[in-house]
């Protein structure tokens, strides 16, 4: 299949991946790769981000920054060196993320703090920036938030991860609304349980029953990083170009029971 011809191919889009040197940002930047994307891999650890490089088929047309997102005048050099490199961006997606199991009793002002720090204020600022005249394609561009179905449903112990996942869910159909006339779409994409190293080190999977409960959860069960990847390419590519403001669930069924 020529993939140039078809509606979800990336050719020539520069695409920026947060999250790139694990789970499913790794594999949303290989697929982005194998898509015809130039890939620009975001990511803390500078040896699992050049691992991810090399797992694409054409490391020499990508670029790899190591940062802590939460490094804001960084985060701008960085994407001033990305447009004089490759030139605007086309797609943004939003993987870096942390998670938790935690009780109410157990939640404190500093947790609260690094989780909506972590995954909301890194997300937003970025796109802050990212969607700026100096910096969005002239084209109009396509941003993707990796939330969960936390963000919709609940689960004990999830409170603190629900509120992070949930406040991008609702923050994202305004940003939609208000990007529109730039042609920017925002989408979020929320997964079930997918195996990474963030699901291999829940407390759910440190034993046997909790495991096969979680699984009992998903009718088709645990889901892959490619599951997430394959969306991550519809939502950037012109296939979805009338999609903007929705929360595409990709969850083995879980929403479903
Ligand atoms: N796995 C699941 O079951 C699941 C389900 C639903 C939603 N999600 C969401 O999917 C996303 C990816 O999860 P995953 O399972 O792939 O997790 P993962 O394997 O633990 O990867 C998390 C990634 O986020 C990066 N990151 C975290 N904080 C960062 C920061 N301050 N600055 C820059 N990068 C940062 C990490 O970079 P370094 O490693 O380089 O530090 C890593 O690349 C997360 O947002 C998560 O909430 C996951």
């Amino acid at each position: 299949m020529d993939i140039e011809k078809t509606p979800f191919s990336l050719t020539g889009k520069n695409i920026i991946v947060t999250g790139a040197s694990s789970g499913i940002g790794r594999q949303c930047a290989i697929n982005c790769s194998q898509m015809g994307a130039n890939v620009i891999l975001l990511g803390r650890d500078k040896q699992r981000l050049d691992q991810t490089l090399n797992s694409t088929t054409t490391p020499l047309k990508h670029l790899t920054y190591s940062l802590d997102l939460l490094d804001y005048s960084k985060v701008e050099e960085v994407l001033k060196d990305i447009v004089s490199q490759k030139g605007k961006i086309h797609g943004l997606v939003n993987c870096a993320g942390i998670s938790t199991t935690l009780p109410l009793r157990a939640i404190t002002p500093r947790k609260l703090d690094e989780f909506l720090h972590t995954n909301v204020h890194g997300g937003i600022q970025l796109t802050k920036l990212v969607t700026k005249k100096a910096f969005i394609s002239e084209e109009g561009g396509c941003i993707i938030f990796i939330t969960s179905v936390m963000g919709a449903v609940g689960e004990a112990g999830k409170s603190l991860y629900s509120m992070s996942k949930g406040a991008l869910i609702a923050g994202s159909k305004s940003l939609a609304i208000e990007l529109a006339s730039k042609k920017i779409r925002v989408n979020c994409i929320s997964p079930g349980v997918v195996e990474t190293p963030m699901s291999k080190e829940a407390v759910y999977s440190q034993d046997e029953t909790s495991l096969n409960q979680i699984k009992s959860y998903h009718p088709l069960g645990l889901g892959q990083a490619e599951d997430v990847a394959n969306a991550c390419i519809y939502l950037l590519s012109e296939a979805s170009k009338w999609v903007t403001g929705i929360n595409l669930f990709v969850d083995g069924g879980y929403t479903a029971r």
